[in-house]
């Protein structure tokens, strides 16, 4: 099939955009609000940007329920800073509460029931219960066009301080089968990791000369 996103004539009882973008990372963000309320919310319109400095950036569209900007922009605006939690598979029934229309004055860790925890270097507190946090400060926003009230926000973070569990570091690397993270889907889907596979870039004599024997006898 093909169609044409401004017609929105895929014919589909649901729009498929979000289930051709997959698996995407959730960034679970926390902020505080100027007058001190503690915030907390999934974005899977999320991602990391660049590692020198490690940059991440987080899209947050669309109104909050009472027809106003969402939280999560209103408070990094405010404040210049954000933490992402890095959500896990055992976590995602909570992280699925901190999703919902909460009313502005709601602190969204005591509704899900979790643990604030206190940041090194930001305002915002941490998730307790995530095993990896990034503390960031706020570079820039960029406003893209929308086809609603409510611009396309991409909002840009430095990471300054990063938290990893010592119990997710396996001979120096972070385990993946330890951390188990989640990932959004389309539609109301998620996922943890399916198969784990290491695959270093091939060299360049190899991959045009493929007589010249491989050392390793990898073939
Ligand atoms: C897994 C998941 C991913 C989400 N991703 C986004 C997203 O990328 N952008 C967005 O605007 N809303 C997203 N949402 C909805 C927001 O989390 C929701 O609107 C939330 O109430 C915003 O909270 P805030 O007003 O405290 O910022 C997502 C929800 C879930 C459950």
């Amino acid at each position: 099939m093909e169609y044409t996103p401004a017609r929105d004539d895929h014919g589909l009882p649901f729009s498929p955009f979000s289930a051709c973008l997959v698996p995407r990372p959730i960034g679970w963000i926390s902020t505080v609000s100027a007058d001190g309320v503690p915030n907390l919310a999934p974005f899977s319109f999320f991602n990391g940007v660049g590692y020198a400095p490690p940059t991440v950036v987080v899209c947050p569209n669309g109104p909050h329920a009472d027809g106003g900007e969402k939280d999560t922009p209103v408070n990094i605006a405010a404040t210049g800073e954000f933490v992402v939690n890095v959500a896990t598979l055992d976590l995602a029934e909570k992280l699925n509460v901190t999703g919902m229309a909460h009313p502005r004055q709601v602190d969204e860790f005591a509704a899900a029931g979790l643990t604030a925890a206190p940041s090194a270097v930001v305002r915002p507190p941490r998730v307790a219960e995530s095993p990896i946090h990034l503390e960031c400060r706020h570079l820039t926003t960029v406003l893209l066009p929308s086809w609603t009230a409510h611009p396309l926000r991409a909002v840009f973070g430095e990471v300054v301080r990063v938290h990893i569990d010592d119990r997710l570091v396996v001979d120096g690397r972070v385990s993946m089968e330890r951390l188990r993270p989640l990932a959004r889907l389309g539609y109301q889907d998620y996922c943890g990791l399916g198969q784990v596979f290491e695959m270093p870039l091939p060299e360049f004599d190899r991959l045009l000369r493929p007589d010249i024997p491989d050392e390793n006898g990898a073939g």
